[in-house]
């Protein structure tokens, strides 16, 4: 099928649609004929979609010309994602704007979408070139007057934190460091015998996690990127546990280790967070590793949340475990790469965030066994601009809560249970790395009631825990090379 030229008229363009629409009346199938005329051929890219069929009218960045623009929050026939689809597919002839439902398939249209959103947030300008300080930055959230205090600086890549019983945080680096951070000093150590992580493009040592019982059995928990498997350059992620005396990490045990032949050669979507939960299983994620249809099998490891006890051992109800051909540690699947695990503080739902692709992060409630339908069913498309799948729902799959489009590259989950905050008690905190943002999320049961930015643009903010002092940890690191990384708090802005 060619596309309208630029310079299309209605008139042409109702010349075309009765062609077309002659063409599919020829093909034996009843389903929608764009979808049908799409198989076979190459994905399309969308921005082309968009040179090629939109921006005569609508111009190349979406600013408006000889029809309206998109990015200025005005919208004559609705704005959420469904209106525009409509929008686009059906058009309103009498105004100017040509049905394109017979023309694209639902995730040409759904990528449209994507560009729009993509489009409008662009245009809000780009983030400030230097940094703000962050020592004693001002944050006026819409219920607290708050500030963002250093807690450590000089830090590389903090990724993962976890408190000690005695108040001391310990924190990860990507490079392969483990410090101690004291609340008030700074870094107080470094514990050495870390094993070295494979550092390539998103590899590296990931989350760390202290056992719920810490004061008897000293058990902390490290996940990381390593080399291995049967292929030069492959590598995979592997939980572990250790002790720490005199500085060291010692008594170190592997709770997971991926089979050696699935070690694949990528160095993306390794996860990995970890979460405790209130009965003491083990959770955490491993994403696709750019396998994506490992997510989709039961005896692949990649594009899991694993649940396991804290010796690695699988507990009994695991959903598959009386399955030949499963991982037995799989406690849900078809997931693209989770890097947030919470644990609601009144149901015990655990809640995930994953990161998707373009215009595709989602925030998930985990169900036993379910299935989260990555790469069946998405919201977004590829990096590149062409989509994945016409699907974004299916019987058998589960729906996110909430999805990102465009972007905002989820990261860490935390609910708020400190008492520093009343007000924010239960509240979902997400960090975001694009956009460099912490947002607070308001539930009701499984739908979203509110949602904040409390900031934006101040760094990158890895990871996010509710201190023993009730007040709100955040690893950050900015986009600046110069500018190190930082464990910071968010204390009131005045003192009470
Ligand atoms: C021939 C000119 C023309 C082309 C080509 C065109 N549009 Fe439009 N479009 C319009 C006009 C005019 C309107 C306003 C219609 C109205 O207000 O009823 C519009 C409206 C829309 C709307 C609804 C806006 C709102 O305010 O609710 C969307 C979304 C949209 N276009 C998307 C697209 C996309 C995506 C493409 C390319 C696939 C496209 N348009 C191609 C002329 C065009």
């Amino acid at each position: 099928m060619n596309f309208p030229s630029p310079l299309l008229t209605l008139r042409q363009f109702a010349v075309l649609l009765m062609v077309s629409s002659a063409l599919h009346a020829q093909t034996p199938s009843t389903t929608k004929p764009a979808e049908d005329a799409a198989k076979g051929t190459a994905p399309r890219s969308i921005p082309k979609i968009h040179a090629d069929l939109c921006s005569t009218c609508h111009g190349v960045n979406w600013e408006g010309g000889r029809a309206p623009s998109m990015l200025d929050d005005v919208w004559a026939h609705g704005s959420t994602d469904a209106d525009l689809t409509r929008s686009i597919s059906e058009g309103s002839p009498a105004n100017g704007m040509p049905p394109f439902g017979p023309l694209l398939t639902s995730s040409e249209i759904r990528g449209l979408v994507i560009l729009i959103r993509e489009a409008r947030v662009k245009a809000l300008g780009v983030p400030p070139a230097t940094p703000p300080a962050i020592a004693d930055q001002a944050v006026p959230s819409e219920l607290y007057p708050l500030k963002l205090e250093v807690v450590a600086g000089g830090l590389e890549t903090p990724w993962g934190m976890a408190f000690l019983p005695d108040g001391r945080l310990l924190v990860t680096e990507r490079p392969g460091r483990l410090r101690l951070v004291e609340p008030g000093h700074g870094i107080v150590g470094t514990i050495s015998g870390v094993p070295k992580p494979w550092l390539k493009q998103d590899g590296g040592l990931f989350d760390v996690a202290v056992h719920p019982d810490y004061a008897h059995t000293g058990w902390i928990y490290l996940s990381y990127s390593e080399p291995g498997g049967t292929e030069a350059g492959a590598s995979s992620t592997r939980v572990i546990r250790g002790r720490i005396r005199d500085n060291q990490l010692v008594d170190q045990q592997t709770l997971f280790q991926a089979a050696p032949e699935l070690y694949w050669n990528s160095n993306i979507h390794f996860g990995s967070r970890f979460r405790f939960d209130r009965d003491g299983f083990l959770y955490f994620s491993i994403g696709d590793r750019g396998h994506r249809d490992d997510a989709q099998s039961l005896a692949s490891p990649y594009g899991k949340l694993h649940r396991i006890r804290d010796d690695g051992s699988i507990p009994a109800d695991n959903p598959f475990v009386s399955r030949a051909d499963a991982v037995k540690s799989v406690y849900s699947y078809g997931h693209r790469n989770q890097q947030g695990i919470a644990q609601h503080p009144v149901t015990g739902e655990i809640w995930t965030a994953e990161h998707g692709p373009r215009g595709g992060d989602e925030l998930n409630v985990i169900a036993k066994g379910h299935n989260y339908g990555w790469p069946v069913i998405t919201y977004g498309m590829n990096d590149d601009g062409t989509p994945i799948t016409d699907l974004t729902a299916k019987e058998g799959m589960e729906q996110p809560v909430r999805y990102w489009t465009p972007s905002i590259a989820t990261c860490a989950l935390e609910f708020y249970t400190g008492d520093k905050f009343p007000r924010w008690k239960n509240n979902l905190f997400l960090t975001a790395l694009k956009g460099n943002q912490l947002i607070r999320l308001e539930l009701d049961g499984h739908k979203i009631a509110h949602e904040e930015v409390i900031f934006r643009d101040l760094g990158r903010v890895r990871d996010v825990v509710t201190g023993p002092d009730g007040y709100l940890y955040l690893a950050i690191n900015t986009l600046f090379a110069d500018s190190p990384g930082q464990i910071v708090r968010l204390v009131p802005a005045r003192a009470p």
